[in-house]
């Protein structure tokens, strides 16, 4: 996948993430418009853990 865009929102989660310190961001949208996919290019080049809290049970 080609990686389009988003270079306004990269460069203000990059700008916040040179100041080492923490942040709290909220990134909302309808579904399908690339927040996940914002977040996952953005912690690529980091240091990171990428957890989702989903509804699955347990056992799954
Ligand atoms: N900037 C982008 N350039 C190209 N494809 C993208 C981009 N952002 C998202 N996609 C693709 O679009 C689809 C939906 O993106 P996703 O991040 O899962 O949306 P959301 O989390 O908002 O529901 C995925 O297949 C993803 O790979
Ligand atoms: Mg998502």
């Amino acid at each position: 996948m080609q990686f389009i865009n988003r270079d306004i929102e990269l460069k203000s989660l990059n700008k916040k993430w040179q100041e080492k310190k923490p942040h709290f961001f909220i990134i909302y949208g309808k579904r399908r418009v690339g927040k996940t996919e914002l977040i996952k290019q953005f912690l690529e080049s980091k240091d990171s853990i990428y957890f989702l809290a989903d509804k699955r049970n347990e056992k799954e």
